[in-house]
């Protein structure tokens, strides 16, 4: 036997060990990009970064046509490979991720474009370049004690809605600094106050919401 295939299989048994223990474990979502395919899964463990056929093997996965995709919300973890901002733009702009992991699988660097995410609260990135700055995060709220409570029922103690937004730098994967973030609360219109952000227009002008809006880069 080759030691490929026995390495799988040794890989193989100890998962199924490890799924005995771990019974009632929650599934998460991973998603990632394969010579223009896109496969979504549903992993028990954690895979490590960008190692596609390891994914393939250990999780549910299936392929999702890019044509067929529809933009969804993510209320429990999301982990996402990805080679170029194309893939992400589908995925998750303008989508609501609470809790995101991202890790960067290409060699290519990424331009500066601003990834727009709603109700955020915790982003992990990793790059797979050996620099100085291998997993970074940020934490940008925290969940409320009540998971009932959930992102549509919080509010400030104006009692107005809290809405989450976060803008994401998309060159911030290319490693060169540290993983930074601004956050400016209390904004009542995205609009009024950014309006050098080139699509502000999508945001609606409402009277009963209070923003907090962060930056990540
Ligand atoms: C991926 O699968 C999950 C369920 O496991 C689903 O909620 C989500 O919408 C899917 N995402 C895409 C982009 O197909
Ligand atoms: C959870 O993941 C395992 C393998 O990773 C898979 O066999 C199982 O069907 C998944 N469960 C759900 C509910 O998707
Ligand atoms: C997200 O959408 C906005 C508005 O359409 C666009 O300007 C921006 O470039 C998109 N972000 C990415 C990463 O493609
Ligand atoms: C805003 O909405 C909340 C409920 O969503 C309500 O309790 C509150 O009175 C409203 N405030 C104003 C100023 O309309
Ligand atoms: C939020 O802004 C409103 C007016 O825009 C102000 O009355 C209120 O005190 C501010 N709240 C905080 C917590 O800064």
């Amino acid at each position: 036997t080759s030691p490929a295939p026995n390495h799988l299989r040794w890989t193989m048994v100890g998962w199924k060990i490890a799924q005995c223990f771990m019974g009632n474990q929650k599934n998460h979502t991973l998603i990632f990009t394969k010579e223009s395919n896109i496969r979504n899964c549903s992993c028990l463990a954690d895979i490590r970064d960008c190692d596609y056929s390891l994914a393939n093997l250990l999780c549910n996965c299936r392929t999702v046509l890019p044509s067929t995709m529809e933009k969804t919300d993510y209320n429990s973890d999301l982990t996402i490979w990805f080679t170029d901002t194309s893939v992400l733009e589908m995925l998750l702009n303008f989508t609501m991720v609470w809790d995101l992991k991202l890790s960067f699988c290409g060699t290519t660097p990424l331009p500066t474009e601003y990834l727009t995410i709603w109700g955020l609260r915790k982003l992990r990135v990793k790059n797979k370049v050996k620099g100085q700055f291998p997993e970074q995060s940020v934490t940008i709220y925290s969940s409320s004690k009540n998971e009932k409570d959930d992102l549509l029922t919080m509010h400030n103690k104006d009692r107005q809605m809290l809405v989450y937004i976060s803008f994401l730098d998309t060159s911030l994967f290319n490693g060169y600094s540290l993983l930074k973030s601004y956050s400016v609360e209390n904004v009542s219109s995205i609009t009024e106050h950014f309006h050098n952000l080139l699509y502000s227009s999508v945001f609606s002008t409402s009277d009963n919401k209070s923003y907090v809006v962060t930056f990540i880069y």
